[in-house]
């Protein structure tokens, strides 16, 4: 090869790569940041560490003929796909560019997304997707089907392998929906982004029904009614940033450790207002939040399904410098009851953190399940069973602290000793009984209730002894359902050393191709 061959060889890539970098040209990424919206490539630029990113596939074409794609044919076919790092950490990433076809998913670009989620399952690595697209490439029919499912068998095959997150940051509709649902994390952008199985047009032929695309599919309907978002964000930038904390906590595969953050925050620090939280009248709220904000490292605390089913919460915290996933009764939202909602949003929490060899702190205060025929025509039973199933299978470290009511089956459920808690806690302000006192007199006492001249006297007589009785840890301490009850001031460092001692437990379940959660 000349001299001269070689230069014009150079020549003709960087070209070519300059080229593969403008999308669908400049009056589209105008329009895509007239719309408040950034491209595939200034998106990955926030996501990922400062020239982390090692793009693949930036010259790949389709392949269509029909209805004259043979004369569009733009490089990079509507994703960009590689590798970069968050926090120095591998992850694999495609970001669809609305900018090419509406961001449209061909044979090529399905290929593409397939190509680097095969790599990060081999190398154990998290996969995350920047979802902007206007569904299947109309164009290539059947082919770009083709290219959903393949996506889909890779989502199932990779779910519990590594971590997969998704963002939705444009259209996401139709059966595309269902990749992002797969996966363990879906962050939505408010007022940019929606995802639906039928648009509003279809909506309104088939059920006459008038609603808005935001109304219908849009960051806060999926974070508050559907629950299909786990984080609604405010712009772009706010989300491209959330994803990136999401990852510090999380191991990079289900063989990986989880991330050593080490902090200044002392593990011994105890605090006096822990002793003070939970209000003298049981049936007083207090936020369970701050409970936690004062236990974890730094107060920093990663909620995640934020306004989804807020009676439980759930999310990401750090205890010793080691990421903890908390499940929580909110005794602010419901009185913390356990309902359908919650109960789902709870199970697939446990079952992410299972997954991942996250270890499980549960904070309860749980008066029961929520009584009633919605409830119970929803399926409350099924529903519950998922949060106990998922409690019941899972291995990690799972450790207990119960701050005021753990009532009836859901005293059970909130990882109880009986299902392989490894350390249950209870502070002296908990009660811990079958049902709570009102109901259980009027049960037990209702002939003597009946018979009573005054009966309010009688009832609340038979309510102070059954409290006496009942509403305290220390029957359950007595046959060793729980291992301690501890001063709430010094939660965090109990939790700290019992976390530490679990650090190598080795747990298993029964040999079994799967189990049968009821779904
Ligand atoms: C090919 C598409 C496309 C698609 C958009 N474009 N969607 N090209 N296939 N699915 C192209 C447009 O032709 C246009 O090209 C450019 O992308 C931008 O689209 P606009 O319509 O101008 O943008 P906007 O007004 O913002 O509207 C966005 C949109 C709309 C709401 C997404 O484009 C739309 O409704 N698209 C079709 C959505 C759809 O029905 N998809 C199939 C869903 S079924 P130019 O050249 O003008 O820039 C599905 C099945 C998956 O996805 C099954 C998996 C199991």
């Amino acid at each position: 090869m000349s001299k001269q061959n070689k230069s014009e060889r150079l020549e003709q890539l960087h070209q070519l790569k300059e080229k593969s970098l403008h999308g669908g040209g400049e009056k589209r990424i105008e329009d895509q940041h007239n719309k408040g919206k950034l491209t595939a490539r200034e998106r990955l630029e926030i996501l990922l560490d400062r020239n982390s990113f090692l793009e693949v596939d930036a010259l790949v074409e389709h392949r269509s003929y029909d209805f004259g794609l043979e004369k569009q044919k733009i490089l990079g076919d509507g994703v960009v796909t590689g590798t970069g790092t968050i926090d120095g950490r591998l992850v694999f990433v495609f970001s669809q560019d609305f900018t090419v076809f509406g961001g449209s998913l061909s044979e090529a670009h399905a290929e593409k997304i397939c190509k680097i989620m095969d790599m990060a399952l081999k190398v154990g690595a998290p996969v995350i997707g920047l979802n902007d697209s206007g569904g299947a490439r109309i164009q290539e029919g059947v082919v770009s089907l083709g290219g959903y499912a393949d996506i889909f068998l890779r989502n199932t095959l990779a779910s519990g392998v590594i971590p997969q997150i998704s963002a939705i940051m444009g259209p996401c509709a139709g059966g595309a929906v269902y990749s992002p649902a797969i996966t363990d994390f879906t962050f939505m952008v408010k007022n940019t982004s929606y995802m639906f199985v039928t648009g509003p047009n279809v909506v309104k032929t088939v059920t006459h029904e008038d609603v808005s695309f935001e109304n219908l599919g849009g960051a806060i309907t999926h974070a508050t009614k559907s629950g299909v978002a786990h984080f609604a964000c405010e712009n772009e930038g706010e989300c491209l940033l959330a994803i990136r904390k999401l990852v510090s906590f999380l191991p990079s595969n289900n063989l990986d450790d989880t991330p050593l953050l080490k902090s200044k925050d002392d593990p011994n620090r105890s605090d006096e207002k822990l002793n003070f939280i939970v209000p003298e009248n049981p049936n007083k709220p207090y936020d369970m939040k701050e409970v936690i904000k004062v236990i974890v490292d730094d107060s920093d605390f990663f909620e995640v399904h934020q306004l989804y089913a807020q009676n439980i919460i759930v999310g990401f915290a750090r205890l010793g410098g080691r990421s903890v996933g908390i499940i929580a009764n909110q005794p602010s939202v419901l009185a913390g009851v356990l309902d359908n909602d919650s109960s789902m949003k709870g199970a697939r929490f446990v079952r992410f953190c299972d997954a991942f060899s996250i270890p499980i702190l549960v904070l309860e205060d749980v008066p029961g399940f929520l009584p009633g025929t919605d409830q119970e025509w929803r399926g409350i039973i099924k529903n519950g069973a998922k949060l106990l199933y998922a409690f019941c299978e899972a291995t990690v470290p799972k450790v207990t602290v119960i701050t005021r009511k753990a009532y009836g089956g859901a005293y059970d459920v909130m990882n109880s000793k009986h299902i392989r808690g490894d350390f249950n806690f209870a502070w002296p302000t908990a009660e811990i009984a079958v049902m709570g006192p009102q109901g259980a007199v009027e049960i037990i006492f209702k002939k003597e209730i009946e018979k009573a001249e005054d009966k309010q006297k009688a009832i609340a007589e038979k309510v102070d002894e059954y409290r006496t009785k009942f509403a305290n840890p220390y029957i359950a301490a007595a046959r060793g359902y729980l291992d301690d009850i501890i001063e709430p001031r010094e939660t965090r460092s109990r939790l700290i050393k019992v976390f530490q001692i679990l650090e190598n437990k080795v747990d298993s379940n029964p040999k079994k191709k799967h189990g049968n959660i009821p779904l």
